[in-house]
């Protein structure tokens, strides 16, 4: 049978080059980068060289590089940052999106009992953020603008330039969770004057556990834990040096064929979206070209998104229903729901992320499976049946 991995925005599957990478660093370079002795300073040399390859391809200075343990991390840190500078000079405003991923609106939600005010923008049905839409809802009071790059779930790319500008132009710190967006789309936070961004390595092939806070010259940043001189005081810790290390391989091979990759990735995503475009009462989630290469998200009416799952995983397809992070849970994703779908279309989610190493013939036989999947379960679905006899009507 075939088996097609297709959740990316779930977790990648790391690269040769990374592993690579990782095992030499565990053979070589294996001190500790705070020890004087030269197996120390070797890997003070390697960690260095892994923070300018990596501060190269944002366009950033290696001082401006944190390494966190992923980009929960440091989504929370540069929130929680910008909350506590921001609070010294009685700022108290924070300005996110309705469609952040939980490391951004769980840490609002926290902020938000500790006194802070959070306006959360809609995104419209398409799932973009209009810029004029921040411009009016900063305040005096504004602390921090927090938009994520690209969405996680239905992969719509936000106009991050447009809203840095803005926020630039109004002298409020911008920050950008890119988890989903770095290596696959062009990010360059000098050009596009971005002040804080997270990221994370196994979004792009790298490992786990790992992830960079880029935070610009000027911008304070204030510690979430306590300890050592690492990260210049700021991120303490003895440093994951095998995982940096994978993260920046992983990063650089990203990059080095972007373009191409991802053209060939958005063509493979285009056979799917037409395909499955094609299933009755069936919905793509999100613009349509405003979107990572390597997402489709669709909701298909009359039927549950598990179970939609597991017949898939039946066929040999590795898809998810939305997030990760909400998926077993019955709620349906904030994200739909803030498209404006209703909740029982929300719940018949499919979420299939798919890389450059995906095939045509791969994307065929997905949207013939999501085909017959999806009549099987409308057959024995009861809200289906009521649509179907016009007790209900359709609403998509
Ligand atoms: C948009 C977004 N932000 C943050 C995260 C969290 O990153 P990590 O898994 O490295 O903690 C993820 C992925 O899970 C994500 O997709």
């Amino acid at each position: 049978m075939m088996y097609i991995y297709a959740d990316n925005a779930a977790t990648t599957k790391i690269s040769p080059a990374a592993r690579e990478a990782m095992t030499k660093c565990m053979e070589e370079a294996y001190g500790n980068p705070s020890s004087l002795h030269s197996v120390g300073q070797k890997a003070a040399e390697v960690l260095q060289k892994a923070r300018e390859d990596i501060a190269e391809i944002l366009g950033a200075d290696f001082r401006e590089i944190y390494f966190t343990s992923g980009g929960t991390e440091a989504d929370n840190q540069a929130i929680y940052s910008a909350a506590v500078f921001g609070a010294k000079k009685g700022r108290k405003h924070i300005i996110s999106s309705a469609i952040e991923h939980h490391a951004v609106l769980h840490m609002l939600n926290r902020l938000e009992k500790e006194g802070f005010e959070i306006t959360l923008l809609d995104v419209g049905e398409k799932g973009i953020v209009d810029p004029e839409d921040v411009r009016k809802a900063i305040r005096e009071d504004t602390a921090l603008v927090t938009i994520m790059y690209a969405n996680n779930e239905i992969g719509t790319l936000q106009p991050i330039r447009e809203i840095a500008e803005i926020c630039r132009e109004k002298k409020v710190i911008f920050h950008t969770d890119a988890v989903q967006a770095a290596g696959h789309v062009p990010i360059n936070v000098a050009e596009e004057k971005i002040d804080m961004l997270s990221l994370s390595a196994h979004k792009f092939h790298g490992p786990r556990g790992i992830g960079v806070l880029y935070v610009r010259k000027g911008v304070p940043l204030f510690n979430l834990i306590e300890g050592g001189a690492q990260e210049r005081g700021r991120r303490p810790g003895t440093e994951n040096l095998p995982a940096i290390v994978g993260m920046a391989a992983a990063l650089k091979e990203a990059v080095s064929d972007m373009e191409a990759a991802g053209e060939k990735t958005a063509a493979l995503r285009d056979i799917l979206i037409e395909g499955l475009s094609k299933i009755p009462h069936a919905r793509l989630n999100g613009d349509a070209r405003k979107r990572l290469p390597g997402n489709v998200n669709f909701c298909f009416e009359g039927i549950e998104g598990e179970s939609l799952l597991l017949l898939l995983d039946n066929k040999g397809i590795a898809a998810s229903s939305g997030s990760a992070c909400t998926s077993g849970s019955l709620d349906p994703s904030h994200v739909l729901l803030a498209l404006g779908l209703p909740h029982e279309v929300a719940h018949g989610s499919l979420r299939l992320s798919i890389s450059e190493e995906n095939t045509e013939e791969e994307m065929r036989y997905i949207v013939d499976a999501v085909r017959e999947v999806v009549e099987y379960l409308r057959d024995i679905s009861p809200v289906w049946e009521s649509l179907e006899k016009g007790e209900k009507e359709h609403v998509i």
